[in-house]
């Protein structure tokens, strides 16, 4: 009891959670899905694997991985009467707001996944989301520059699919980068999901009132697009081209530093981890696989890395603890992949969808859940007594 208000023991319903999904130190820099580390599964692991153990709670063997593989690939066509929505986007739309509207409209076709009471269904809209994800997301890049949208090709794997619905064309045959597609693999584990942070937080709440999933899973992109969050990663590549220089770094950590000045270093900084982003580290290792394949030399990547190493070597970075997290170098590897700047918190948002969805089956099938009720301290008027308006 703190005085205010008691401590709620169904502490579900003030937005606080138990979870066996994800495990977080924030002191020492751990991250564990259902108690794998994440340097080994972005290392030895596929997405669809890590898409399987945030589900189901173990890593496949290769029965289970080959099944939900093919049951995930029947899955990535979306109904045809989707892509007229496109048509009522502007083109310049943000691709958020695109897969805003798309995702949530799921619901308005997929009315045999969307019974959250029957486990199969919650299964079914699980699969429907993870596999469909990517395909929405291109069509939404592809509507922006005026090309025609591209169907998946279930030869592919997940990442080279969905590379080849962004960046292939019907007038030839569109060869994928085994490099660039390992690295796409990569990169989605590396945002599968991250404990209860403000998108799955949100998820979870709409989640908690008994909505149906692809309208939680909108929610849930409506949260990550902001700069705070997975926004972050579009933030932190127009703050590198505003430093522009390495020269320039020093007025920008200053800028950074002043509590006055709302300027914050873009992808530094967490919530949660007081050490370095477990993520960021494997991050800045694939940004420079990928670059070297691409033979591309981005001299924002330099700012970048001199950025970090003058921001750890500075006392108030150093005292506040504030590391680069997963989005310092992700979007130095999206621009390297010809993806837009608009692209990069979609892509986010397709990666943390296992997340969502994990979460969100895991209090679904709680049996203690509560509709979620987060708790307040008042500081109004308690009582006033009503005036005429001749008297205000
Ligand atoms: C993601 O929660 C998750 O797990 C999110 C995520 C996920 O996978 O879901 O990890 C993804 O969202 C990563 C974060 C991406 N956002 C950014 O990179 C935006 C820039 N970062 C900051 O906005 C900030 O670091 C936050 C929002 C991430 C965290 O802000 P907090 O909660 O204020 O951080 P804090 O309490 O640790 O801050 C301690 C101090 C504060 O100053 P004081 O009040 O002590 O004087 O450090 C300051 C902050 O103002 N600070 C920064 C800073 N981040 C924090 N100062 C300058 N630059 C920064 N980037």
């Amino acid at each position: 009891d703190t005085g205010y208000f008691t401590y709620d023991p169904g502490f579900t319903s003030t937005g606080s959670c138990e979870s066996t999904i994800t495990y977080i130190d924030g002191d020492k820099g751990i991250l564990r899905h259902r108690g794998y580390a994440i340097d080994d599964l972005a290392e030895k692991a596929d997405f669809l694997e890590v898409c399987y153990l945030l589900i189901y709670g173990e890593l496949p063997n290769k029965a289970e991985r080959d099944k939900f593989s093919a049951d995930i690939t029947m899955h990535t066509m979306v109904h045809e009467q989707m892509r007229n929505f496109y048509n009522g986007f502007r083109r310049d739309a943000h691709p958020m707001a695109i897969m805003c509207g798309s995702v949530g409209a799921m619901s308005a076709f997929y009315h045999d996944s969307t019974d959250i009471s029957d486990p199969n269904q919650r299964l079914i809209s699980a699969y429907r989301l993870i596999a469909k994800m990517p395909t929405i997301a291109a069509m939404a890049y592809k509507y922006s520059i005026g090309q025609p949208f591209q169907y998946p090709n279930n030869a592919l794997s997940y990442s080279e699919n969905f590379l080849a619905m962004m960046f292939g064309v019907p007038c030839e045959k569109y060869n994928v980068n085994p490099v660039l597609a390992k690295a796409m693999d990569r990169i989605l584990i590396l945002h599968a999901d991250h404990e209860q942070n403000a998108s799955t937080s949100t998820v979870r709440l709409a989640g908690s009132s008994g909505a149906n999933p692809f309208a939680c899973i909108a929610a849930g992109i409506a949260s990550l697009w902001g700069p705070a969050h997975g926004g972050a990663n579009e933030a932190v590549l127009k703050m590198l081209k505003q430093i522009g220089d390495v020269k320039n770094i020093p007025d920008f950590v200053n800028k950074a530093k002043d509590k006055n000045d709302p300027f914050r270093l873009m992808g530094f900084g967490h919530r949660v981890y007081k050490n370095y982003d477990p993520r960021a580290k494997v991050m800045q290792q694939t940004c420079h696989e990928v670059l070297k394949e691409l033979n591309v030399q981005d001299p924002l990547l330099d700012v970048a890395q001199e950025l970090e190493r003058i921001a750890r070597e500075d006392e108030y970075f150093v005292e506040k603890k504030l590391y680069p997290n997963v989005d310092f170098y992700s979007g130095i590897i999206f621009k390297a992949m010809g993806i837009p700047e608009s692209m990069f918190t979609v892509l986010f948002a397709v990666a943390r969808t296992v997340g969502w969805i994990a979460q969100w089956k895991e209090m679904i099938e709680d049996p203690s859940q509560k509709i979620g009720r987060p708790r307040q301290l008042f500081t109004g008027d308690v009582e006033r007594e009503f005036k005429e308006v001749q008297n205000r």
